[in-house]
């Protein structure tokens, strides 16, 4: 924890007009300072700055608070990163109060955990930019490539951090070593594999590499790109770790945030070199889910910026699928979309390169369709109007409808519909309640299937129990010893003295643990169940568990974190009905109070292990 003093130097010496003035315009007027407001979208500045109280008010948004809140609203920080971030600009020094207790201790060594990764990734970032920029394999193949092939200038590639990663076997690794980096953590972070335990082999060699931030412009991966094709996978990105996770990271976010704020709308690109491009160009709100299909996840990422998303996918078959499955992706997270339909064989790059940023700016704005336009040019471009194929394209534009809970947003989308398919509204409203009984209907049916299904503990519970009964015996690697699936579910139960909140699953827990290695699962097998979670759904989920037990373990320990966290908030719901039907014994509802905070820590904890937002 950062101390008291320090907070109160960082208030005194920080000026409030110098550090806001960094990310906004401001103009004096009076003894205040004004300007636009960077939390809207206005014309007439409403956003005030007062230097003597030392304080920000945001009249268009309601926002207000002083220079700390301030870097946390703007540059979405948390409390201590938001300090640390003044500190470093006043060059303050930082004193930290410890509080030793084990739950502390726990927490730190957590931290270091995280550090110590953060900390590879910086070194192998520092270690490819001086590879690129000094060294000669780096000049005449990376840099070559970069500038001459792809169109980046120096300016840009400073920017994106952009490195280059040489030839050699295992150059990287080997002066990491000597850095004093130990190799279980290099290869955690995914630069090396090692073979009959003492060669290291760099994972990337002869690639351009590509750093990918966090939000707060920490290197958390990479992904490396090949140079001369052929041989090998265009692409290696880093393997998944504590710090990345692809389905929560949108790469180039950090560079694009601000942009995002100030434009109110942002791009979605596919890959590396389309953001790059762009932003080149001046296009500067562009982010990409680079390499995955976008996930729910993403989505509300952007959405801390922006609600407004134009995507901008490559205009081939592959491009046109991905921007289809995206519009019902933003619809159903209440995101305004729009797409740009372009030509096939073209892409963002390749268009960033043909136009001057003006001519950019005119193709981007008259080629981006509402979804029901999109739809409907891909109908014409694709089936030439053919009528069967049209009533596939009304219900597809219907079914997208469904999907928007806003009823006004609704309404003006059918009169779009309406318009463009030349169909009177009646028969669309008609047709669109159909869809919504069925819907409806399949609700009813499997309560699951529409509900966020990851996040019901009941739903956790069965995917546990299915893993032990698919997986219970399999061997799992631990630093101290080996253990078995079953044992190290068994241990975190007990552990945490946990049970199952359904009879029946905690019957079948206990059976299994009862007879333990030698038993027969096959009785507990319900075929229909035991295939809808086997181990191909987790490949779906990105886990694969086929090859490596690497992967199982991640699942395991991701699992047991997901199910404690819904334990934990399902005891917070008790203490909190506990509490309301307390009202007059005040003794109570201290308690009550107390316990309610203790417990929301831990699961703030557990949320941020499981690199959730909170
Ligand atoms: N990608 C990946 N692994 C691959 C291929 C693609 O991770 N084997 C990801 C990369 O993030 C890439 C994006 O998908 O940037 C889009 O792929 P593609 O269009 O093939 O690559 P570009 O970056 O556009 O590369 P280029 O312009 O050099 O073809
Ligand atoms: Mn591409």
């Amino acid at each position: 924890m950062i101390s008291k003093q320090t907070i109160k130097k960082i208030l005194s010496l920080s000026c409030i007009e110098d550090v806001i003035g960094d990310f906004i315009k401001l103009k004096k007027s009076g003894s205040n300072y004004r300007g636009l407001s960077p939390f809207s979208n206005e014309k007439t500045p409403s956003f005030i700055v007062s230097p003597t109280k030392k304080i920000w008010k945001d009249f268009s948004s309601g926002k207000g608070g002083n220079i700390i809140t301030f870097i946390m609203e703007h540059e979405h920080l948390t409390y201590e990163e938001s300090l640390r971030f003044l500190a470093k600009k006043y060059d303050i020094n930082i004193d930290h109060i410890d509080q030793d207790n084990d739950y502390n201790k726990h927490k730190n060594q957590e931290k270091e955990e995280y550090e110590k990764l953060y900390l590879i990734q910086d070194y192998a970032k520092r270690f490819f930019i001086n590879q690129l920029h000094e060294t000669k394999e780096g000049q005449e193949n990376g840099l070559n490539y970069l500038i001459k092939k792809r169109g980046f200038d120096i300016e840009i590639i400073q920017k994106f951090e952009l490195g280059y990663a040489p030839i050699y076997l295992n150059r990287l690794t080997y002066t990491a070593l000597k850095k004093g980096f130990k190799i279980q953590d290099i290869k955690k972070s995914g630069f090396t594999v090692v073979k009959k335990s003492n060669y290291f082999f760099d994972c990337f060699r002869k690639r351009v590499m590509f750093p990918i931030h966090n939000l707060s412009g920490k290197v958390i991966g990479f992904g490396g790109r090949n140079i001369d094709s052929k041989y090998s996978a265009k692409y290696i990105n880093s393997s998944e770790s504590n710090i990345f996770i692809k389905s929560k990271i949108l790469y180039g976010l950090f560079q694009a945030k601000k942009n995002m704020i100030q434009e109110n709308f942002c791009y979605l690109v596919e890959g590396y070199t389309d953001v790059i491009s762009l932003h080149q160009s001046g296009i500067k709100n562009v982010v990409s889910s680079s390499g995955i299909s976008l996930t729910v996840d993403q989505i509300l990422l952007i959405k801390k910026f922006t609600k407004n998303v134009v995507l901008f996918y490559d205009g081939d078959r592959s491009g046109i699928k991905a921007s289809l499955r995206g519009i019902n992706m933003m619809l159903e997270q209440e995101v305004n979309v729009r797409i740009l339909l372009i030509s096939n064989g073209e892409d963002p790059d390749f268009l960033s390169r043909k136009y001057s940023f003006s001519e950019l700016r005119n193709f981007l704005s008259k080629n981006s369709y509402n979804f029901v336009s999109f739809k409907q040019k891909i109908y014409e471009k694709f089936y030439k109007n053919d009528p069967i194929k049209k009533s596939f394209l009304i219900m597809n534009i219907l079914n997208s409808i469904s999907k928007i809970s806003n009823v006004i947003q609704k309404e003006l989308y059918l009169q779009e519909a309406s318009k463009v398919l030349n169909i009177r509204q009646q028969i669309l409203i008609y047709e669109l309640n159909r869809i919504n009984e069925k819907n409806a209907h399949k609700l009813k049916e499997n309560p699951t299937f529409f509900s966020k299904k990851k996040n019901t503990i009941l739903v956790v519970e069965e995917e546990l129990i299915q893993l032990i009964l698919n997986h219970g015996n399999q061997i799992i690697k631990k630093k101290e010893q080996n253990t078995t699936v079953l044992e190290e579910v068994l241990h975190f139960f007990k552990c945490w003295n946990l049970r199952f909140s359904l009879n029946k699953n905690q019957e079948i827990f206990d059976q299994i643990c009862l007879k333990n290695k030698k038993t027969d699962l096959s009785k507990f097998f319900d075929k229909k169940n035991t295939k809808f979670y086997s181990l191909s759904k987790w490949d779906r989920k990105g886990i694969q568990v086929s090859s490596k037990e690497d992967h199982l373990n991640q699942y395991i320990s991701d699992i047991l974190l997901r199910y404690k966290s819904l334990y934990i908030y399902k005891l917070i719901q008790k203490e909190i009905i506990h509490y309301k039907n307390s009202l007059e014994k005040d003794e109570n509802r201290k308690s009550c109070i107390k316990k309610i905070m203790h417990l929301t820590n831990i699961k703030n904890e557990l949320h941020k292990k499981l690199h959730r937002f909170v």
